[in-house]
C-alpha cells in the first residue's frame, strides 16, 4: 500500500461489460514464420492450429493472422490473387476452418487480414485488364493512365512506390498502371462500384466462416485525390511517422493517403459487420498523423480500432512517450473508441532491436550486417520495460509473434537470402523487413529450433536464438516468456484493459508513472534508480528488483489500495 500524488484522469475506465475489442490483447501470427507442420520450411495453418495452446498459456485474447490467401508471394502474401482461397503453401480452406474452430474452442478470437488497396498482378481482374486492352471496362477496375511526354514515355505523375522506384509501370501497349507498392501489386480503383461490391462480398465470405474481424491493410490508401496530382513529399509507411511528424503532423499527407473518401467505405463495412452477431471488429492499418486524423477511422459508425503507430514510432524518451500516451487517449476518447498499443509487427525492426540502437527507438527500415548493430542485452532489457509499460495501459494491445520470447531481429542476414521487395526496389539501400520475419524458435536443441519437423526454415535463424527458444524459457522464473505470461495474467485479473489512467507525479522527468485501477506502473527510462514508495508490493517487474527501487530501463507494477 502506498500514498500517491495523483493528477486528474487522463482516461476514464470503460464499462465493465465493454466489447472485447476495447481491451483485448491481440497476438499477431505471421503464418509463414510461426510454425511449420508440413516440413517445407514455411509455416502453415496446421502448424498454427497445433501451437494454439501456446497462445492460451501465454494469456492473449485474440489472434490476428497476416495473409494466407492464394498469392504468388511477391510481397509475402500481401499480393492476393484470390481473396477466397488459401494458398497451398499454407494449406486449404478446411485447414483454415479447423484452425478457427480450435481457436474458438480454446476461447481465442480470430482476426484475418484484408488487403483492399491492391491485388496481385495474378488476380483474375488484373489478368483480364491486361488482356482487354486500352479503354476497356476491365481496365477501369484499376488505375490505368496514359503517360506524359510526347509519346507517353513519362509516368502519369511523379509518385514514388513505398518500396522504392516509381509508382507506375508501363505496359507494352503504352499504358501505365499505378502501384503504391510493388509493380506486382496494382492499385484498385475504389471509385468503381464493382470493387466496392466485391470487397463487401469478401467480408461476408469470411464472416460467414466465423472470423471475429479484419485487420485492414493500408486503410488510408484506397481512395486517391481526383486527378492524381503530382506530389513532392516522400512516401514511406515505415519511416513516415516519427516523433516530429507526430508533433507537427507533417507525415503521410500526399494525394494518395488519408483522403476523406475512405471513410464512406468504412461506414459501409461497419454496416456489413453489424449484420453479424458477436461484436465483429475492423482494425485500421493507417499510418496517418497527427493522431486526430487517426481518430476519424474509429468514429462510432466506422472501424472499431486503429493501430496506434505514434506510440511505436516514439523514441525511448519519457516526456515524448508521456505526451503520445496523453494524445492517444484524448483523440480516441473524443470519438468513444479504444486506443491500441503496439511495439512490433512484421513491417518494423522488432522493439528488442530498435531499443538497443545508440539512438534508442529510432526506426531504420531493416538492419544489415554492415549497419550499426544493436546492443542485444540492452535492447532486451528496454524491450521488457517497454512491454510492461504498454501492458499497463488501458485499451487494446497488440503483440507480434516472438516478442514474448524477447526475440531480436536477425540483423546480419546475408543479402542473397533477402526476399522483401523493398530491399530490391531500393537497390539494397533499405535492408527491408526480412529481419523481423524469421521463423520462431520453439525448442533449443532441435534442428531449425523446432520450427519445422524437417529442420528447414525459409530464412535462417540467428545463432543466438537457441537461448530464446520457448522450451529454454518456459517455467524459468524471470525469463521474458514468464514475465509476459504473468503480466498478461495480472492485466486480466486487475481488469487493466478497461481501466483508467491517472499520472502519478513526483518520480522525475525520466519516469512514466501512472495508476490504472489498483495498479501503479512505474517505468524508469533513465539510468538512475528511482525509489519505490515505502511498503509497496511488487506485482510484476521487467527485471529482477532488489531493494526498494526501480532500476534504469525497467518497469515495475505495484499494488495500490483503492478508495
Ligand atoms: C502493409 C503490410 C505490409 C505490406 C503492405 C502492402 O503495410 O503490413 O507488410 O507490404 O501493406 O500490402
Amino acid at each position: 500500500m502506498t500514498s500517491l500524488d495523483i493528477r486528474p484522469a487522463v482516461h476514464a475506465p470503460s464499462a465493465p461489460d465493454a466489447e472485447w475489442w476495447r481491451h483485448a490483447v491481440i497476438y499477431q501470427v505471421y503464418p509463414r514464420s510461426f510454425a511449420d507442420a508440413s516440413g517445407d520450411g514455411i509455416g502453415d495453418l496446421a502448424g498454427i492450429t497445433a501451437r494454439l495452446p501456446h497462445l492460451v498459456e501465454l494469456g492473449v485474447d485474440a489472434v490476428w493472422l497476416s495473409p494466407f490467401y492464394l498469392s504468388p508471394q511477391a510481397d509475402a502474401g500481401y499480393d492476393v490473387a484470390d481473396y477466397r482461397q488459401v494458398d497451398p503453401l499454407f494449406g486449404t480452406l478446411d485447414d483454415f476452418d479447423a484452425m478457427l474452430t480450435r481457436a474458438h474452442d480454446l476461447g481465442l478470437r480470430v482476426i484475418v487480414d484484408l488487403v483492399p488497396n491492391h491485388t496481385s498482378d495474378e488476380h483474375v481482374w488484373f489478368q483480364a485488364a491486361l488482356e482487354a486492352g486500352i479503354g476497356s471496362a476491365e481496365r477501369d477496375r484499376y488505375l490505368f493512365r496514359e503517360g506524359r511526354g510526347e509519346s507517353g514515355e513519362l509516368p502519369p505523375n511523379n509518385w514514388e512506390s513505398i518500396f522504392g522506384g516509381p509508382a507506375w509501370t508501363r505496359l507494352a501497349d503504352g499504358q501505365w498502371y499505378l502501384h503504391l507498392f510493388d509493380s506486382r501489386q496494382p492499385d484498385l480503383n475504389w471509385e468503381h462500384p464493382e470493387v466496392r461490391a466485391e470487397f463487401e462480398d469478401v467480408l461476408r465470405f469470411w464472416l460467414d466462416r466465423g472470423v471475429d474481424g479484419f485487420r485492414v491493410d493500408v486503410a488510408h490508401g484506397m481512395v486517391k485525390e481526383p486527378g492524381l496530382p503530382d506530389w513532392d513529399g516522400h512516401v514511406s509507411m515505415i519511416e513516415g511517422t516519427d516523433d516530429e511528424d507526430v508533433a507537427n503532423g507533417s507525415g503521410n499527407h500526399g494525394p494518395m493517403f488519408d483522403q476523406d473518401g475512405v471513410h464512406e467505405i468504412y461506414r459501409a463495412w461497419h454496416r456489413v459487420l453489424a449484420d453479424y452477431a458477436g461484436d465483429r471488429a475492423l482494425v485500421a492499418e493507417a499510418w496517418v498523423e497527427p493522431l486526430s486524423r487517426l481518430a476519424r477511422y474509429v468514429r462510432p459508425d466506422e472501424m472499431q480500432q486503429a493501430f496506434n503507430f505514434a506510440f511505436l514510432a516514439t523514441r525511448w524518451d519519457a516526456p515524448a512517450l508521456r505526451s503520445v500516451i496523453e494524445a492517444s487517449y484524448a483523440t480516441a476518447d473524443s470519438v468513444g473508441a479504444p486506443t491500441t498499443w503496439v511495439l512490433s509487427n512484421h513491417d518494423v525492426v522488432r522493439h528488442a532491436s530498435r531499443l538497443g540502437l545508440a539512438d534508442a527507438g529510432s526506426r531504420p527500415n531493416g538492419i544489415g550486417v554492415g549497419d550499426e548493430q544493436p546492443d542485444e542485452a540492452l535492447g532486451l532489457r528496454r524491450a521488457r520495460g517497454a512491454t510492461l509499460l504498454m501492458l499497463g495501459l488501458p485499451g487494446s494491445a497488440y503483440l507480434y509473434q516472438g516478442e514474448e520470447l524477447g526475440l531480436p531481429d536477425h540483423t546480419a542476414l546475408p543479402d542473397e537470402l533477402r526476399q522483401d521487395p523493398a530491399f530490391f526496389r531500393t537497390g539494397g539501400v533499405e535492408r527491408g523487413r526480412d529481419g523481423c520475419r524469421v521463423p520462431l524458435p520453439w525448442s533449443s536443441d532441435e534442428p531449425g529450433l523446432g520450427f519445422s519437423p524437417t529442420g528447414l526454415t525459409w530464412l535462417p535463424q540467428p545463432s543466438s536464438w537457441a537461448a530464446y527458444a520457448l522450451d529454454a524459457q518456459r517455467g524459468v522464473a524471470g525469463s521474458t516468456y514468464e514475465i509476459y505470461r504473468s503480466t498478461l495474467g495480472l492485466r486480466r485479473s486487475h481488469e487493466l484493459g478497461t481501466g483508467g489512467l491517472e499520472w502519478a507525479d513526483g518520480y522525475g522527468d525520466d519516469v512514466i508513472a501512472f495508476t490504472n485501477r489498483d495498479v501503479l506502473v512505474v517505468a524508469n527510462l533513465g539510468a538512475t534508480p528511482v525509489p519505490l514508495p515505502v511498503g509497496a508490493t511488487v506485482l510484476a517487474s521487467s527485471v529482477e528488483v532488489t531493494g526498494h527501487e526501480v532500476p534504469g530501463d525497467a518497469t515495475v507494477w505495484l499494488q495500490v489500495q483503492t478508495a
